[in-house]
């Protein structure tokens, strides 16, 4: 007994000296290595965004030590780049395609003849915006930016350097004032959706994406992955709860709260007609990743026009308008109505991590929760990366500037991997 005693107390007095060791160390490089941040060592040094002095690759194998040393950062430096640093960027486009990457972006055969479009809902963090889309930049895609009009005058000007210097990129012709929850945020992908149609570019998929959005496949992997669903439409689509009926059985209202910017969507006690067309109504996400030929049939079908009138006064309509009409029988790529529900982790277009779901489907958060979803942070990469997904939701470099930056890293080298290994064509920028 006693020996063991003991032998416990020798282990408990191993294990503080190893955790006073590594606080030592850590508290060394707070001091003398993350401190100031480091020029980026990007092309021509000039330097971008802010860089950190981190190893991704430790990261994502979580060493500990490289962990803690991510955890210290985000502690310290939870600044963000302005928006006027992208608008000082976008000033020299020349330079800011150079020192972006932009002109070293390579096409390989395959992804040639599959040119992809986004429709890019954002409304604040120019620069996360323009990482996103550094991020899954190809010279042959086309991205439409949809700005909020009540976004201020910085980042609109940021969006339009963007648009100027990259002639894949443009803003939405027709641009709404975005209410949370309103039949406008569906309404800013429709005005995207729109222009996409009418762009030269021949896209044979859409996915849309929101400025707290990032990739977790590089281009050449989500061409490859697309051309596998053979026309399908891949979205989440799933029966609707009884609390979820609520959203479209009762009339809703947008409501003045102190001042036109701030209104609210609110609910009222009176009913609504039956869906026209007799469409069954399923649920999901605001986000899809949808075929080009499915896209055509919605801008042309008169059901599709009367479900949108429908829909204008329901809750979150952008939750309901793509998995219902993706049901539709005959649509292209269609889902059919007998098919089981597709929830948002069998549908792959977007890893979003629920508070109330962490430790019973998927290991907890390391960054912070916001409304009940989990705003990644470092210790999550591995994890990310491995789910099988092709972009995942929430990312902050407020919260957690590391997992951003170490993302980017794998991406890139992941697009070396690719291209070294197929015969490559490169778009000079
Ligand atoms: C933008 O450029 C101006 C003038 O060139 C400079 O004074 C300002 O500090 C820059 N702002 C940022 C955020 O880089
Ligand atoms: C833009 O940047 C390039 C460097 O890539 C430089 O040679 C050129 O003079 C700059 N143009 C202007 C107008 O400042």
């Amino acid at each position: 007994m006693r020996c063991s005693f003991l032998r416990l107390r020798r282990k408990q007095y191993v294990l503080s000296l190893v955790l006073l060791l590594t606080l030592c160390v850590l508290l060394f490089m707070q001091n003398y290595s993350v401190g100031p941040l480091l020029p980026s060592a990007l092309p021509d040094d000039i330097q971008t965004f802010r860089t950190y002095n981190i190893d991704c690759s430790a990261i994502y194998d979580m060493y500990p030590v490289e962990v803690g040393k991510s955890l210290i950062i985000r502690r310290k430096q939870n600044v963000e780049d302005t928006d006027e640093r992208l608008i000082n960027l976008t000033i020299n486009c020349s330079l800011f395609i150079k020192s972006r990457g932009y002109d070293k972006v390579c096409l390989t055969e395959e992804e040639k003849d599959f040119p992809l479009a986004y429709s890019l809902v954002v409304h604040k963090s120019a620069v996360m915006v323009e990482r996103l889309i550094r991020a899954v930049y190809s010279p042959n895609n086309i991205y439409c930016i949809h700005y909020d009009q009540k976004s201020s005058a910085q980042f609109i000007a940021a969006m339009d350097g963007l648009a100027q210097c990259l002639p894949n990129v443009f803003i939405a012709s027709k641009r709404e004032t975005v209410y949370y929850a309103s039949i406008t945020r569906l309404k800013a992908d429709l005005n995207c959706l729109s222009d996409l149609l009418e762009s030269k570019v021949q896209w044979k998929y859409v996915i849309n994406l929101c400025g707290q959005d990032f990739p977790l496949r590089t281009n050449i992997e989500l061409v490859s992955e697309l051309k596998k669903l053979n026309g399908k439409n891949m979205l989440e689509t799933t029966r609707p709860s009884e609390q979820k009926k609520g959203r479209f059985t009762f009339h809703y209202e947008l409501k003045d709260v102190n001042s036109a910017f701030k209104k609210t969507l609110q609910k009222t006690e009176q009913l609504k007609t039956l869906p026209p067309h007799g469409i069954e109504m399923f649920v999901g996400s605001a986000y899809f990743v949808l075929s080009r030929d499915f896209i055509v049939h919605v801008d042309s079908s008169v059901v599709v026009k009367d479900f949108l009138a429908w829909s204008e006064d329901t809750y979150s309509p952008d939750e309901h308008f793509w998995a219902t009409l993706v049901r539709l029988p005959g649509v292209p790529g269609e889902v059919p109505r007998s098919q089981p529900d597709i929830t948002d982790l069998k549908s792959k277009t977007k890893l979003v991590k629920w508070h109330y779901l962490e430790e019973k489907l998927y290991p907890p958060c390391t960054g912070q929760h916001v409304r009940s979803v989990c705003i990644y942070g470092a210790a999550e990469m591995r994890w990310l990366l491995n789910y099988g997904h092709w972009f995942a939701n929430k990312f902050d470099p407020k919260v957690d500037p590391i997992i951003i930056q170490c993302l980017e890293e794998k991406l890139k080298e992941r697009q070396k991997l690719f291209q070294s290994a197929a015969s490559t064509t490169c778009r000079k920028g």
